[in-house]
This record gives C-alpha cells, structure tokens and sequence, in this order.
C-alpha cells in the first residue's frame, strides 16, 4: 500500500492524455486501488484495471470478459458498437475463430517475411520523399504513410487510390471537427462496399478477396460483415502504428543517447522496436464487458459491468518491469501488454513490428541527425495516445545517398 495521498481520479478526460499526466494516477491505483470503480461521466462507470497481472489474467479468461459489446467506451447514448458481434476484434469465439482463422495466414510470419522488400520499398519511398523537403511533420508525411501503403497493398486497393484513401484516413482520424471525421470514416465504408462488390465478383490475391468470397458455416458472410472487418483491418492496419512509429521517434528525439546508440548498433533494432512498443503503448484503454459475478482483489464485479484495462499503465508496471520509466532500447525480457494478449492478440503484431524496424532502419541510415523542428502536439484522445504532430528538420546529412 503506498500511503501518498490519492490525486484525482478521471481517467476519461482526453486532454490528460494531450496535456495531463495519466501515469501519476495510474501509479497510484495501481498500488492502492487496482480495481478501482471509475464513475459514470459522459461515458458509463466502469472498473478500471492498471496492474499488469491482473490485465494479463483478465485477457486470459475472455469466456468471463466478452469483446462482443464493443472494446472502447462509448457513451451510452451512441447505443451499442455497430460492429459488435459482426468483426473479428467484437466477437467472441467460435465467431472470432472463425473470422480469424479466414485471414490468420495474411499476417503470419511466412507472409509478413514474403512482403518485406516491398514493404522495405515503401519505407525508402516514404522517408527520401520527406527528406528532399528537408523538413516535415513526422505524423503525417512519414508515420502515417508506411502503414498505410501496406495494408493497401495487401487489401488489393490499387495504387492509384492510396493518395485517396491517405486523405480520407488524415480526415477520420485526425480532422478537427467530429463531421468532417465521421462524413471521412462513412466514405471509408462506402469505398469498402465497392471493392467487396468487385472482388466478389473477380477475386484477386488480396484480403479483401478472401472476405469477399469466404465462406463460414457453408454460407458467405454478409455483405455487411465483410465491409465491417475490412474496416477492422484497415483501422486496426494504419491506426496505431502511425502513432507508435510517431510515438517513438518522439522517445528518441526526448532521449538522444537512445538513438545515438541504435545509429551505432543496429542490431539493436529489434529489441529497440519492442521497447517503442512498451514505451508508446499506443491503445490507451481496451474494454470488455463482464459475462458473469467476477471477484477481483475483493471487488464484486457483477454480470454485464464494464472492465477497462489501461494498457500503458500495465507496461510502467514496476512489479515486472526494472526501472519502468526508463526508455531503454536493450531492454531485455521486455513482455509488454502494447499489443493486446490472449484471443485478441493484435493480428498485425508481425506487421508493426516490421514496418516499424524497416523505418527506422532507414531513418538512421539516412538521418542519423534528425531534430525536432518545433513543438510536437499530443492527441486529445482517451482511446489512442501518442504525438498528433512531430515537426522534425533532417540537417544536411539527411540529404545524402545511403552506403
Ligand atoms: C504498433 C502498432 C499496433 C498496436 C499498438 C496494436 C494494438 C492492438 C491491440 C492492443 C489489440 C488488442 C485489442 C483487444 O484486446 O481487444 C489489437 C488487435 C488487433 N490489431 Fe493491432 N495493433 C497494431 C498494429 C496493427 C496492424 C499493423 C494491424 C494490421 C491489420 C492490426 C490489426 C489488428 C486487428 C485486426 C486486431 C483484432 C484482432 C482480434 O480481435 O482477434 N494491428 N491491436
């Protein structure tokens, strides 16, 4: 029990996570209230898990915590997730096994290994683009490009719309006004229903295809269900890599000796990569609904309540993490929570990881003296956390030819 006295506690207000300090409280609840009953707001109350254990076993038990009432919350007056029960992060199995299973293959390591010169393409595209102009912002000129142009690439979306769908994608995630975001996102779907249509009719070798024409249960899914998982894909593809790809440029811009040691040893990408993940945490919260009387450390959870786990407060664990407010590129075991556990480990886990090591492989090769070029802006968000904007300069080494 830690015995300083509790800060307030409102998890739920998105400038906390733009301009706040989330982690005094969730170090605090976590070593006071690690099951703590978080009032309703806007958004319904619900009990909110910070300790890494505890979020682990919850992940573990997903016959008790149901994803199929939605995995963020929202208030009560948007009625329930449209996407409940119908994509694969919003249902439970033997749905979700189903959904899975039709597209697990996309994602595994054989797969994201055969797409690695293409994606290693892209990232050299991406980053020599931004380095002719000599400056840009890290979000949205690099960060959000690479992990678009893939999931393009392996939803069969032609090359030709990737700028489209880039504008679209700026708009629904990071338009100011919550119209322009939602009128972005209804013009996502609507382009998903026509290329469901097309590829159903002519399927090619591409994900979309394989939603198109699957079949579960002797029956092809609704047409609804594929543009919804499309979606899911697509989101869930672009969404939070961009940030976390931001989210650790900015950790090494704040951490100089972090990246001035990855310049000097590579081969530490990959520990550095699951570090960024750590450190990043980009999902900030992921919900679930209780399906049945759970105790938890002496908390009466009751059927039908809502269990929040705030991810980013699992991986600053200090129970199982050393030093956990250190960012350490060598971290080593470095077992974070970042990209979901259990059922719903993340699908693209592979794919971040990659895309992640390919550009900042490039980026160290090709700018090892990268600056901040201004002041980063955070996202005012409780469902995603990370840099909204990164202005960065490359200074003259960046302009020139790579070894
Ligand atoms: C750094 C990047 C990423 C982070 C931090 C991240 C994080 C997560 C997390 C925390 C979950 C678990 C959600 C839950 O427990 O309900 C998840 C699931 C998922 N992620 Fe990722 N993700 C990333 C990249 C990607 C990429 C590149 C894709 C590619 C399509 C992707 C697709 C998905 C999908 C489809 C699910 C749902 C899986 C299921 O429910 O079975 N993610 N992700």
């Amino acid at each position: 029990m830690n015995t300083t006295s509790a800060p307030p506690i409102n998890l739920v207000q998105p400038g906390l996570y733009s301009h706040g300090d989330p982690f005094t409280q969730w170090k605090w609840l976590r070593a006071n209230d690690p099951v703590h009953r978080h009032p309703p707001t806007e958004l319904p109350g619900f009990w909110a898990l910070t300790r890494y254990d505890d979020i682990r076993e919850a992940y573990n038990d997903h016959e008790t915590f149901s994803s199929a009432h939605g995995i963020l919350l929202r208030p009560d007056e948007h009625g329930a997730d449209p996407g409940g029960g119908r994509t694969l992060a919003l249902t439970d199995p033997p749905r979700h096994r189903q959904l899975r299973g039709l597209v697990n293959e996309w994602f595994a390591v054989r797969a994201v290994r055969a797409l690695e010169n293409d994606m290693a393409d892209i990232a050299q595209n991406v980053v020599e683009r931004a380095l002719e102009a000599g400056s840009c912002d890290f979000v949205t000129d690099i960060a959000a490009r690479v992990p678009l142009y893939v999931i393009c690439r392996m939803m069969g979306i032609p090359e030709s719309d990737w700028e489209y769908m880039y504008t679209l994608t700026s708009q629904a995630f990071a338009a100011d006004d919550a119209l322009t975001r939602r009128i972005a996102h209804l013009e996502i779907l609507g382009y998903f229903d026509k290329l469901r249509e097309a590829r159903a009719a002519d399927p090619g070798d591409d994900l979309v295809s394989v939603l198109a024409t699957a079949e579960v249960d002797g029956a092809r899914l609704d047409p609804q269900d594929v543009i919804l998982n499309c979606d899911n894909l697509f989101v869930g593809g672009t969404e939070n890599t961009r940030i976390a790809a931001a989210g650790g440029m900015l950790a090494f811009l704040e951490h100089p000796d972090q990246w001035r040691a990855l310049v000097e040893d590579p081969s530490l990408l990959n520990s550095a990569v699951e570090e960024v993940l750590r450190w990043t945490s980009t999902a900030t919260h992921i919900m679930r609904t209780a399906t049945r009387p759970v105790t938890l450390h002496d908390r009466r959870i009751a059927a039908g309540d809502k269990v929040v786990f705030w991810l980013p407060s699992a991986n600053r664990d200090e129970s199982v993490f050393d030093e956990p407010d250190r960012f350490d590129i060598a971290r080593k075991p470095n077992r974070h929570l970042a990209l979901g556990f259990g059922e719903h480990f993340c699908l693209g886990s592979m794919l971040a990881r990659v895309e992640l090591r390919l550009l900042y492989r490039e980026l160290l090769t090709r700018s090892p003296h990268l600056t901040l070029d201004g002041q980063p802006k955070l996202l005012d968000s409780i469902v995603v956390n990370g840099p909204e904007r990164l202005p960065v300069a490359f200074g003259p080494q960046g302009r020139k030819e790579s070894p």
